[in-house]
């Protein structure tokens, strides 16, 4: 694992979205495994930045998103679809028809089956992941299986919480309490991770992911057995390292 502390958010995305440019570039046809959350934006800004000033194509690239809410359609203002559209995909040149995001919505046991399938045949060669406070990933919250595929999962009341104050306007009764996600194992079989962690709030989770015993309590902590894991982190999300 590779761990990277930088000064600032801005530092920590602009080497983030190197990671990512670096394999769109060398592979046009690469396929990348995309994150929400608040995290990630700042990354999305660097590539669609990076898109208008260096062209870099993204036609044939093949992306697949983590998770979704459950029961929230691609139209909803706090779905993850959504999220993709505004943050990044509306800016790329990216084929419609090759950007996944799980369906929260119909045959929910189908939509997962399907993903799973879709997930085997297209290795992504990179994982982008934040990490929820409790050390989840994706939504694969503490207690999931190390074995565990695409899935529909119950959120826990931190996760709730934590996700109510940065996009539900704190409002904890209009954040959905089921959700749709890769599991560990998807996250796993990508080539390479880059997993993502700013801010106070984040101190337990990267001193687990790090330096914790790896077990399903902490799911972030099956990272350790990747052998192509990069961590980006700021001081303050690194505070309880090493001490
Ligand atoms: C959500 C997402 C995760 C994300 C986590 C952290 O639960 N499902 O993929 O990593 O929140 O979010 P944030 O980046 O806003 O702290």
């Amino acid at each position: 694992m590779k761990l990277i502390i930088c000064d600032s958010y801005e530092e920590g995305c602009l080497e983030g979205a190197k990671i990512i440019l670096d394999v769109v570039k060398s592979n046009p046809k690469a396929v990348l495994g995309l994150a929400t959350g608040s995290t990630p934006i700042g990354v999305y800004k660097e590539m669609v930045k990076d898109f208008k000033d260096n062209h870099t194509s993204y036609k044939d690239v093949i992306s697949y998103n983590l998770d979704e809410y459950f029961g929230l359609e691609g139209t909803h203002p706090q779905s993850y679809r959504y999220f993709m559209e505004q943050h990044l995909f509306q800016y790329l040149d990216i084929d419609p028809a090759n950007v996944h995001v799980p369906l929260g919505h119909g045959d929910i046991e189908k939509n997962a089956d399907d993903y799973n399938a879709m997930l085997d045949k297209d290795v992504r060669d990179i994982q982008l992941l934040g990490i929820g406070s409790n050390g989840h990933i994706g939504f694969n919250e503490p207690g999931e299986s190390f074995d565990s595929i695409t899935h529909v999962v119950d959120l826990k009341e931190s996760t709730i919480q934590d996700n109510a104050k940065l996009f539900f306007d704190g409002d904890i009764d209009a954040v959905p309490k089921k959700a749709i996600t890769m599991g560990i194992k998807n996250i796993m079989d990508a080539k390479k991770i880059l997993l993502m962690a700013f801010g106070i709030n984040k101190r337990y989770a990267i001193k687990e992911l790090v330096e914790g015993t790896m077990r399903e309590e902490v799911p972030a902590t099956i990272l350790q057995k990747h052998d192509d894991v990069i961590v980006i982190v700021d001081k303050e999300a690194a505070i309880d390292l090493l001490k």
